[in-house]
């Protein structure tokens, strides 16, 4: 973008920092989104606005809430916005979390809007417009917008700097007009989105089911065919980038040595038998992701199909997530208490048919586990992309495995076909194609792994990248 800066925009930060014991450390948070645009950051330069989610008092920061970041070659300015408890529980956990996230993934029932939510919802998009208007310049910037914390942000900058070039990448599902107006505040969303230049979502049926949203809730001339919106004097885009991984580190990560070693401690650590076969599944602990039916799948099968007892071990990797929402409290205790019964009704003296491991794993040992796994069950009920099916098929650096993949999200698209396919609520269906995966002959895996493989590394995390930049730098040049 030759002389513009370039400004980062997200909920998450790609550092915390936390202090024990007089001494500060630094942590990456888990999460695909951070640790992809991190070494973007790291070459491009700029400044990264997040909220400040460590120890305010680790005191790096400079009297503008900036530190220069990565830690051990600083190349970027992370620029930290401290929200108050009461924004944390509103703004990121009620509206963010209790409204949009449940709409988005279309289950309208799980939705809690209130005026309380809304309000700090506003509040808080505007103290991060203003903490990017006050940083930099941008009618000579660039300002990438992450996700659905920020649907207001980008007209809350354009108000105070109407040249500003803004774009926005959604990460999560786009639903139909019909779910979207379920939310009080549709048309105030979709107005605050359309102050981008350029919009992008992981398929074009987001694109689509978006500017439906727009041609019904607001006053503009939306043309499908093109992806474009005219609206309120302006032109915006409208264009699907499916999102991949770093294809490269996950293989690097998969072959090393630091994997074979964590295989062996894991080994030691959980009941993880040497013999037969092995599933596995890794999950923010999160109610689309459809845990419970997969779940519920594994239990038919070891019911119907006895051959599969002591022969198919399930490990189960979930990551709590957003625990201090009641939804995410019943989800925990509904899982727990489906493995403790699976475990009771099938486990003999020598197997346990489900393993959980709630314990933070370095993603060596990650590695491990998806280069080991026969199966990789992933069952949501709804998913934007789902990276989890795409750093499985780039883990699998030896004997191929089974990739079983819910119909319902958006990986489906460009994985459906190699993979198995299953609805998860179809429980006696995932049940039998688990077992075709079990099943299946070596030749047909290898086939389908190294065909698996050239799709996610084609359309890796580096593909992406380029291709929103390459738009939003022709839109640019246009203007
Ligand atoms: C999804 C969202 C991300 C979010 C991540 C983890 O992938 O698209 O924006 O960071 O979940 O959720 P959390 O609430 O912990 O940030």
């Amino acid at each position: 973008f030759e002389n513009r800066e370039f400004v980062l925009v997200s909920n998450r930060e790609p550092y915390t920092h936390e202090r024990d014991d007089g001494s500060v450390s630094v942590v990456r948070p888990a999460g695909g989104l951070t640790s992809a645009l991190d070494p973007m950051m790291a070459t491009t330069g700029g400044t990264w606005v997040a909220w400040g989610s460590g120890d305010a008092d680790a005191e790096v920061t400079d009297e503008n809430g900036c530190v220069r970041v990565p830690p051990e070659s600083p190349s970027y300015e992370l620029k930290r916005v401290f929200l108050s408890d009461e924004q944390v529980s509103d703004y990121y956990y009620g509206y963010s979390n209790e409204v949009l996230w449940p709409l988005c993934h279309s289950d309208t029932a799980k939705m809690t809007p209130n005026a309380r939510y809304w309000r700090q919802y506003r509040n808080t998009n505007q103290q991060f417009a203003d903490a990017i208007c006050s940083r930099i310049d941008p009618s000579n910037a660039v300002v990438w917008f992450q996700d659905y914390h920020f649907a207001l942000a980008p007209r809350m900058v354009r108000e105070q700097v109407p040249d500003a070039f803004c774009m926005q990448f959604w990460h999560i599902p786009w639903p139909s007009w019909d779910v979207f107006q379920s939310c009080p505040q549709y048309d105030e969303l979709l107005s605050g989105l359309l102050a981008n230049d350029l919009l992008g979502f992981h398929l074009d049926q987001y694109c689509l089911n978006f500017l439906d949203c727009v041609s019904h809730a607001l006053d503009a001339d939306v043309d499908r065919n093109r992806g474009r919106i005219d609206y309120d004097g302006r032109t915006i885009r409208v264009e699907a980038f499916p999102l991949g991984i770093d294809t490269a580190e996950r293989r690097q990560l998969a072959e090393s040595s630091e994997a074979d070693e964590q295989w062996q401690s894991l080994r030691e650590t959980y009941p993880i038998p040497d013999e037969g076969q092995l599933a596995l599944g890794v999950d923010r602990l999160d109610y689309t992701k459809g845990i419970e039916q997969r779940l519920d799948a594994l239990s038919h099968l070891w019911e119907w199909y006895p051959d599969c007892r002591e022969r198919l071990t399930y490990v189960q990797k979930v990551t709590e997530s957003r625990s201090q929402i009641d939804e995410y409290q019943h989800l925990q205790a509904s899982v727990e208490e489906r493995v403790e019964r699976i475990n009771d009704r099938f486990a003999t003296e020598t197997w346990q048919p489900i393993v959980p491991i709630d314990d933070h794993l370095p993603q060596s040992a990650l590695a491990a586990l998806y280069r080991e796994a026969d199966i990789c069950l992933v069952s949501s009920l709804r998913d934007g992309m789902n990276l989890v099916a795409k750093e499985f098929v780039a883990s699998q650096v030896d004997d191929p495995g089974v990739l079983v993949l819910s119909e319902l999200v958006g990986a489906h698209e460009e994985l459906g076909e190699l993979a198995l396919t299953v609805h998860p609520n179809d429980t006696e269906a995932f049940a039998a194609t688990i077992e075709d995966a079990r099943e299946m002959q070596p030749a047909e895996r290898k086939n389908r792994m190294a065909q698996l493989r050239e799709q996610v590394e084609t359309n890796d995390i580096g593909r992406w990248k380029r291709d929103v930049l390459q738009a939003a730098s022709d839109l640019l040049q246009q203007q």
